[in-house]
């Protein structure tokens, strides 16, 4: 008789990020997670330049004594459109805030799409979920390269969009309208897309409740989690008029963990494309029943205690690595840090 595992597999993922603030904690969680098992971070051009973003990715696995995984660079600007990113809310080099030790980790040698393809097609089908937490210019070129990816690839949980709200215009959220093209490349595969958006992210603010528990954590990993939140806050009430920030990139990750953490409801949604003042809208379409063939849903409501506890459990099992150690990320490697 075959026995089962008493534990279930970890969840294997992609992580396609900007760092960026939010992404920082995002990457934390998915590296001190036991749950997860991170197959590669990628990077792409939205938050600042993919120079810079690909820097911080660098710098917040040096932070998490992140090894064994690789880091690759992606697409410097969008399919279509000129690049647009976001100083108002993370600053000059994109994840302002804390000092950032220079990185001795080295970027894997493969643009991040080749990276992204050769990960999904290495493993079982539908065991590996991507998690884009940026536009998603490389996600769409990876399926343009590689159309099998989408048979393949379990789930797509991004963050992006939002079905009631926008940040980056009226309507639509930062991470979809910088690359409206590649977002309605995303959402019009037939593969499985969670829309981690607006309405949930904006449940996970970053109280002072929660800075206090991750603050007596006493880690340098928490005291730069610490000083990132301290930036975003500011940005976040100057630029948006939040009291507290919203940390929405690890909502994604922490639904791959455990779905429960959030509740999402099947929903059509599809790229708004020509509008003059909608373009990059996610527009959702609540009508009901969902057809059948219905393969997008949207996060709805969050469990902000569960969120909060996912991510200073993360923290706290990552403790305090070794930030001077020189780790190899992976074999065959380029100077860390450069675009390609
Ligand atoms: C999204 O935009 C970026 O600025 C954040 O990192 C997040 O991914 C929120 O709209
Ligand atoms: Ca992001």
């Amino acid at each position: 008789m075959e026995t089962q595992p008493l534990t279930p597999a970890p969840k294997k993922i992609i992580l396609d990020c900007d760092p960026g603030h939010d992404d920082a904690v995002a990457l934390l969680l998915a590296h001190g997670n036991p749950d997860i098992e991170l197959l590669a971070v990628t990077t792409v051009v939205g938050n600042q330049t993919l120079e810079k973003v690909t820097r911080n990715a660098l710098s917040v696995a040096t932070i998490a004594g992140i090894t064994g995984v690789p880091f690759a660079a992606g697409c410097d600007r969008p399919l279509v459109r000129t690049i647009e990113t976001a100083p108002s809310i993370h600053g000059e080099t994109g994840m302002d805030g804390p000092d950032q030790p220079e990185s001795t980790i080295v970027l894997d040698p493969r643009h991040a799409v080749d990276l992204i393809i050769e990960t999904v097609m290495a493993h079982e089908p539908g065991t590996v979920t991507l998690v884009p937490t940026a536009g998603l210019t490389n996600i769409a070129m990876a399926v343009r390269k590689e159309p099998r990816i989408v048979e393949r690839v379990k789930e797509v949980v991004l963050m992006g969009g939002g079905y009631h709200v926008g940040n980056w215009s009226a309507v639509a959220e930062f991470n979809i309208i910088i690359d409206p093209e590649a977002a309605h490349i995303v959402f019009n595969e037939k593969w499985p897309v969670v829309m981690v958006g607006l309405d949930l992210t904006h449940q996970a603010l970053a109280t002072p409740e929660i800075v206090d528990r991750i603050a007596a954590i006493g880690t340098k990993p928490a005291k730069f989690v610490i000083e990132l939140m301290e930036f975003f806050t500011k940005t976040y009430k100057d630029a948006q008029g939040f009291e507290y920030p919203p940390v929405h990139d690890p909502c994604a990750v922490a639904y791959v963990i455990d779905a429960t953490v959030m509740t999402t409801r099947k929903v059509p949604v599809d790229i708004e494309l020509q509008g003059k003042l909608t373009l990059g809208m996610t527009v959702a379409d609540f009508r009901t029943p969902a057809p059948d063939d219905c393969h997008t849903s949207v996060a709805v409501d969050l469990d902000h205690k569960k969120f909060w506890d996912l991510v200073t459990d993360a923290i706290v099992r990552i403790g305090e690595p070794d930030a001077g150690a020189p780790a190899t990320m992976a074999a065959g490697l380029t100077a860390a840090g450069g675009a390609k």
